[in-house]
């Protein structure tokens, strides 16, 4: 027993500092893809520019006859197995990525959906076509192999096909995978769409909640919960009752894990508060960028290495890999090693979850569970509550992030601030018109290209300079919850904005991309971890939805005349005049 107060003190520091250095469970039991010696020695190796391409092929033995001959290479070379060993090794005892899936033509996909009839631009029109195309590059189904070796494979079997981001995302993403389907319902592919929230809901029965993407080492953390939504957009196209009555106690599982795994009590002005978090408590790097969260360790004291790997997780599991948002209120606020994730109360994911609850009382409505209904709607109330009290700041007009640990808000600009218009998490009439003010007051309406993701310039890929197409839907969607003209009319523009970039860049390129530089007259974005991808689901999915709803107004911005040569002067002449308001 410690005799003296100041004994006890050093008792409780070492404590904690033995919890800090304490290690955490890896992301997956796999020693092949989630943790241990063979994964640190090929990741550390470098062999490949993206670490994600070594954790991504498969085996070509039993994974115990792999690890059983790795020991033995390790152990030849006292643990230090040179690079082309280690080269030679994989060549040996792995397959090339993208064996375990084949190309897939959705059957569904026909050549003429109706919405396209809408769009009255004619290249705007041809483009809607050519994106309505894409999906039958971005279709993917698994290999039976996954399903009878699954130990040799890090993707996870999903029976049903579906359709991938692009690039180096072979695999589904959860909240990708929303603004995919709103794509994939405008160009008529029900049947694609019932396949892909299928595999969801299997997902959500294996583990209890789906995974941030198809792959082992993704398994125990999720993204922004978008599954109910899913399933509201699947009825609006169906009205299968009998598929929502099979499912919906699943939907409530998903939910469940959000409740027990991820909620937060926060104290605000003498009262609790129950909201929710992004927070994965398992440690080691993420294997798919395993070199990469190795080396940010180096840079920190040893006993913070494993809260800096959670955090990272936790990032990732909030879609926003990475950005300021998770950096804030750090030791120093541009280092990514300053991650804090699981710090802050998001104003993204509680409106999605009160969203989902709010669909949750709808869909139990409607199967004449009154009980149920009851139950969602009060946690949707309650919710409301929480983020009237901790998130909304009356004299800005929005939500903000709350930092549980210095107990105040982060005031920076980002989209994610006005989720909850788009979620329909609001009481009051007036807000729509607030938050147009509020996007007024943080100049948001000067940028030409896009709605950039936040005002500061990190390096991170979910901050300035870069625009994402679920972050324009979010705010776009969400001025039109408005009855002013004047508001709805700046929505119009902001997606007149977004479409002509991704016109345009598609014109020079051929190309779509996950994301666009807003600052420079619209390019492919940059930054963070890897190279810019090209395909790409949900872009595609959010361009065909703006073109949907204003087809008849939007324009692919260059005019006519600038065909013909004969008019090139007087349009030259024209640009001079002051600009139409
Ligand atoms: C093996 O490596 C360790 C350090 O990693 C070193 O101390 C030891 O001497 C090495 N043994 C041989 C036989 O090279
Ligand atoms: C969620 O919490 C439960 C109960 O504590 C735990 O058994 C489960 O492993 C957790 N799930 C994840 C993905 O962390
Ligand atoms: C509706 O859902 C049921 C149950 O999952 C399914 O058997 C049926 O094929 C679905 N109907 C349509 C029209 O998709």
């Amino acid at each position: 027993m410690p005799g003296r107060p100041w004994e006890l003190h050093l008792l409780l520091l070492l404590g904690l500092g033995l919890r800090a250095q304490e290690a955490l469970p890896p992301p997956c039991e796999s020693q092949v893809y989630c943790h241990g010696e063979l994964l640190h020695a090929i990741q550390m190796a470098k062999l490949y520019p993206d670490d994600k391409q070594f954790v991504d092929m498969s085996l070509s033995t039993a994974p115990d006859q792999v690890l059983r001959r790795f020991r033995e290479l390790a152990e030849a070379h006292n643990h230090s197995v040179p690079a082309p060993q280690l080269r030679e090794f994989v060549q040996q005892h792995f397959r090339p990525v993208g064996q375990e899936l084949e190309a897939w033509s959705p059957e569904d996909w026909h050549g003429s959906p109706r919405f396209l009839q809408r769009i009255a631009d004619a290249r705007l029109r041809a483009w809607a076509e050519q994106l309505h195309h894409i999906w039958r590059k971005l279709g993917k189904k698994i290999k039976p192999e996954v399903l009878s070796q699954p130990e040799r494979f890090s993707l996870l079997y999903s029976p049903h096909p579906f359709i991938v981001p692009g690039g180096r995302f072979v695999e589904f993403y959860y909240w990708d995978s929303y603004w995919v389907m709103e794509g994939l319902l405008l160009s008529e592919m029900v049947q694609t769409v019932a396949g892909m929230l299928q595999n969801f809901l299997g997902l959500v029965k294996t583990y209890g909640h789906i995974p941030n993407g198809g792959r082992v080492y993704y398994l125990q953390r999720s993204q922004p919960p978008l599954l109910a939504l899913m399933m509201d957009r699947y009825m609006d196209a169906t009205h299968n009752v009998t598929f929502l009555r099979e499912n919906i106690q699943t939907l409530a599982l998903e939910l469940d894990f959000w409740a027990v795994n991820r909620s937060v009590s926060v104290r605000v002005g003498g009262q609790s508060y129950n909201l929710n978090r992004y927070s994965v408590a398992y440690g080691g790097p993420r294997p798919e960028s395993y070199s990469k969260d190795a080396e940010l360790a180096d840079t920190v004291p040893e006993g913070s290495r494993e809260a800096l790997w959670a955090e990272l997780k936790a990032g990732a599991e909030s879609g926003w890999d990475f950005s300021s948002r998770w950096l804030v209120g750090g030791p120093n606020p541009h280092l990514l090693s300053s991650i804090r994730t699981s710090k802050l109360v998001p104003v993204d994911l509680n409106a999605f979850l009160c969203q989902a609850e709010e669909l949750m009382g709808k869909f139990y409505s409607l199967l004449g569970n009154d009980a149920q209904a009851t139950k969602y709607r009060n946690l949707r109330a309650q919710r409301m509550a929480a983020m009237q009290a901790v998130l909304w700041q009356e004299q800005k007009g929005a939500w903000f992030d709350y930092d549980l640990e210095n107990g105040r808000n982060n005031l920076e600009f980002y989209p994610s601030n006005l989720t909850p218009l788009w979620a329909g998490c609001f009481s009051d009439s007036s807000i729509p018109d607030k938050a147009l003010k509020y996007l007024e007051d943080s100049q948001i309406l000067t940028y030409q290209h896009g709605i950039p993701t936040s005002l500061l310039n990190t390096g991170q890929q979910w901050d300035f300079p870069n625009g994402w197409a679920p972050l324009q839907d979010l705010v776009i969607r969400g001025l039109t919850k408005s009855v002013s003209p004047r508001t709805q009319e700046v929505a119009f523009q902001l997606a007149q904005h977004w479409i002509r970039t991704n016109f345009d860049v598609y014109s020079q390129k051929s190309a779509m991309y996950e994301k666009y530089d807003v600052s420079s007259g619209g390019q492919p974005g940059g930054g963070g971890e890897y190279e810019v991808q090209e395909g790409f689901g949900w872009t595609n999915g959010v361009a065909l939805m703006l073109l949907d709803r204003y087809g008849d107004r939007l324009t692919s911005g260059a005019p006519l005349a600038l065909q013909v040569p004969c008019c090139l002067v007087a349009t030259l002449l024209l640009s001079f005049l002051p600009q139409w308001p």
